[in-house]
C-alpha cells in the first residue's frame, strides 16, 4: 500500500476516539515531510468513575457519556489549539438526521456548534472499530456531522493501528519527531480487548501472527483486580501493588502458572491465569488466611510477573522466527512499568530497536486516531453516507 506522507503544506488532523470509556479528541499538525508532529490540542475525558461501580465498562452508559462529553471535549481541544473562534455554521436537516440516534448529542450540537467557526483543519479522523459498538457509533456520527458541517474530509480509522502509530512519535523539545521504522517490524498490541503480535510489513499492511485464545491481557489484569476487590480498571492498581511488593520483598503465598509459555506458536491464553488466582483465593479462604493488603500485594506481583514472563517469551520467539529489527509496542497495558522494563531488556538482548509510546499516550486517546488519520488520509469516505461501527474490526489477516 502506498502511503502519502508528503503534502504541500503541513496537515492538520482532528482525531476522535470513543471506542471504549474515554471520550478523546486531539488536534495535530504534521509537517509537509511527515517528520514532525505538533500536538495542538489533546483532551481525554475518562469515564472511569462512572463505570467503576460496575467493575467494568457498561456499553450503554459509555454511549450516554460520549453523547454528553463530545461537544465539550471538542471545545476544550479547539480552545487549547487556539482554534475556538466564533462563527456561524448551519445545522442542516441532513446533520440532524446523522445525529438522529444520539438525541442528547444532537441537542448539544444544535445549541453549541452554530456559534463555532470552521477551524482550519484538513481532515477529521474517527475510530470505527474495534471496540464497543454503541460507543463507536456516537463518535462516528459526531465525526460525520462535523465533516458535513465544516465540509472537511472524513477518514475512518482502526483503533489498533492508532496504538501502533503512537509509538512512532518521540518528544523532542515541544514537537514530536516521527520515527520511520525499518520494515518488516513486529508489533505487540496489549490492551483491554487485544493481545496480538503483528507483523508490520509497512504502515498500513499488517498480519496477525499471534493472538489470544481467550481473555486479552488487560482483561486478565482487570478480572484479577476484581477478584482482589481492587477498583476498575485493575491494571494500574495491580501494577502499583506489585511495585510495592517488590520494594517490600513480599511474595505470593503460591506461584501462578505461565499459560502457554512453552507452546510452539505465538498465541496466548490468559483465562487460566485468572482461574488460578480464583482457586488460590479459595484455598486461602479455606485455610482462614485473610486476603489482606500484604497477601494482595504478593498476588499482584506474581500475576504481573506471570503475564510479563509470557509476553517476553512469546516476543523472543517472534523475534527469532521473523528476524526483524524493530519492535513497536502499543495498547493501554504498555503503561505497565514492569512489562516495559522487561521488553526493554529483551530488545537489548536481541539487539533490536524498541519503540514504546510515551506513558500518557499508552491508554486510549485522540492523538492515536489523529495519527492514524494522517497515515490514512488517502482513504477518505463520504460523510453523508453511513459509516458502520465494526466492533471486531481486524487489523489484518491471520497469518
Ligand atoms: O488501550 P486501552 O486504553 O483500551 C483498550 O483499547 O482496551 O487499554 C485499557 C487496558 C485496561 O485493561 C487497563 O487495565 C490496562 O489497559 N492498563 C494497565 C495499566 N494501565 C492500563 N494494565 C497494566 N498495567 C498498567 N499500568
Ligand atoms: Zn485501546
Amino acid at each position: 500500500m502506498c502511503i502519502n506522507t508528503r503534502s504541500i503544506k503541513p496537515m492538520k488532523i482532528l482525531g476522535i476516539e470513543t471506542s471504549c470509556d474515554e471520550t478523546a479528541i486531539s488536534l495535530i499538525e504534521v509537517d509537509n515531510k511527515g517528520e514532525t508532529v505538533k500536538i495542538l490540542g489533546n483532551t481525554v475525558h475518562s469515564q472511569i468513575d462512572i463505570h467503576a461501580s460496575y467493575g467494568g465498562v457498561f456499553p450503554i452508559l459509555a454511549k450516554r457519556e460520549h453523547q454528553r462529553n463530545l461537544v465539550p471535549v471538542l471545545e476544550k481541544t479547539l480552545k487549547e489549539a487556539s482554534m475556538l473562534s466564533p462563527g456561524q455554521s448551519i445545522v442542516t436537516s441532513e446533520i440532524e438526521k446523522i445525529l438522529g440516534r444520539e438525541p442528547e448529542l444532537l441537542t448539544m450540537f444544535k445549541e453549541v456548534m452554530p456559534k463555532i467557526g470552521r477551524p482550519d483543519i484538513d481532515y477529521i479522523s474517527v475510530t470505527y472499530g474495534p471496540g464497543l459498538e454503541p460507543a463507536l457509533w456516537v463518535g462516528i456520527n459526531f465525526a460525520r456531522a462535523l465533516a458535513v458541517l465544516w465540509n472537511i474530509p472524513l477518514v475512518p480509522c482502526n483503533h489498533m493501528e492508532g496504538h501502533i502509530l503512537t509509538a512512532l512519535i518521540k518528544k523532542e523539545t515541544s514537537d514530536y519527531k516521527v520515527t520511520k521504522p525499518l520494515f518488516p517490524a513486529l508489533s505487540l498490541l496489549i490492551s483491554g480487548g487485544h493481545t496480538q503480535i503483528v507483523l508490520v510489513e509497512e504502515i498500513g499492511s499488517y498480519k496477525i501472527i499471534g493472538d489470544t485464545r481467550d481473555d486479552a491481557v488487560g482483561e486478565c489484569f482487570d478480572k484479577i483486580a476484581r477478584m482482589l476487590s481492587l477498583p476498575y480498571p485493575g491494571g494500574p492498581k495491580i501494577s502499583k501493588l506489585a511495585d510495592e511488593a517488590r520494594e517490600e520483598n513480599i511474595l505470593s503465598p503460591e506461584p501462578l502458572p505461565r499459560p502457554m509459555i512453552d507452546s510452539k506458536d505465538l498465541d496466548f491464553s490468559f483465562s487460566g491465569l485468572k482461574t488460578a488466582v480464583l482457586y488460590l483465593i479459595k484455598r486461602l479462604e479455606e485455610k482462614a488466611i485473610a486476603l489482606d493488603e500484604t497477601v494482595k500485594k504478593g498476588i499482584c506481583r506474581e500475576a504481573e510477573d506471570a503475564i510479563t514472563d509470557v509476553i517476553v517469551a512469546k516476543m523472543r520467539k517472534a523475534i527469532e522466527k521473523h528476524g526483524i529489527e524493530t519492535l513497536i509496542i502499543g495498547g493501554g497495558v504498555i503503561a505497565n512499568k514492569n512489562i516495559r522494563l522487561h521488553l526493554e531488556k529483551l530488545a537489548s538482548d536481541c539487539s533490536v530497536s524498541l519503540l514504546l509510546p510515551q506513558f500518557d499516550h499508552a491508554t486510549d486517546n485522540g492523538l492515536m486516531i489523529a495519527l492514524a488519520g494522517y497515515f490514512n488520509s488517502a482513504k477518505i469516505v463520504d460523510p453523508r453516507l453511513i459509516l458502520k461501527a465494526s466492533g471486531t474490526l481486524p487489523l489484518g489477516p491471520r497469518a
